[in-house]
């Protein structure tokens, strides 16, 4: 799967894609990462790539021009599946939703700032608005990164089967049970007994158990879907 990110701070998106599973995912060859800056693409030598808001009111707001140009040049390579902005007034991120964009070849992803992007830009080039949750963010950069995370993740592959993405809370609609691990006693806090049983059947059968009280006590609204 490919990503292709526009943003006017790429710096901020260094660090989320240089470790751990999204790195080996790339070197694996199963993700393509490319950020762009989106000032190469400015009106000018100022590097402008905002403006005041027509109307009056504080804040800048992203040119259509720098965006337009940018976009061409890429779709000019391949054919998109989506083109998603990062903003807060866009749809909430779930698990459903990462699913759905990880079946993508080729994504874009726009991160915002200031005030946003010229309302022209959401008509005519943005296929999807994504809000990782109701509160604001300096830029979508963050967001970029994790929604991105959370679509790579689940990529068949980038995963190994000991920590398949299979059994993740939400997967299945529900949070995930409790996990253990060595010592099974530490100072007399004991890992359930269940769990050093070896009978491989019960366990998966606690386990169910377990996330399904653990997702009425934290998210029953999850049971209710
Ligand atoms: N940009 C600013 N706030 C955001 C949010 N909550 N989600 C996605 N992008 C954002």
């Amino acid at each position: 799967m490919r990503f292709d990110i526009i943003s006017c701070q790429p710096d901020l998106l260094d660090s989320p894609f240089s470790h751990s599973i999204v790195k080996r995912a790339q070197q694996k060859g199963l993700v393509d990462i490319h950020i762009h800056d989106l000032r190469k693409y400015a009106i000018n030598k100022h590097g402008q790539i905002d403006d005041y808001a027509f109307g009056g009111g504080a804040g800048m707001v992203m040119m259509i021009e720098p965006i337009d140009k940018l976009l061409s040049d890429l779709k000019a390579e391949r054919d998109y599946d989506a083109v998603i902005y990062m903003t807060p007034d866009g749809q909430t991120l779930n698990q459903q939703v990462v699913n759905q964009f990880s079946l993508m070849r080729n994504v874009i992803i726009l991160c915002g700032h200031y005030k946003g992007v010229d309302e022209r830009v959401r008509q005519h080039y943005v296929t999807h608005e994504i809000s990782i949750g109701d509160y604001v963010l300096s830029g979508g950069e963050l967001g970029a990164a994790v929604l991105a995370d959370a679509i790579i993740r689940i990529i068949p592959g980038v995963l190994n089967d000991e920590s398949s993405a299979l059994t993740d809370s939400f997967q299945d609609g529900l949070l995930a049970p409790p996990v253990y691990t060595r010592p099974a006693d530490y100072k007399g806090m004991k890992v359930p007994d269940i769990l050093l049983s070896g009978d491989g059947p019960k366990i998966e059968q606690w386990r169910f158990e377990q996330a399904i009280e653990r997702t009425k006590q934290r998210r029953p609204d999850l049971l209710n879907e």
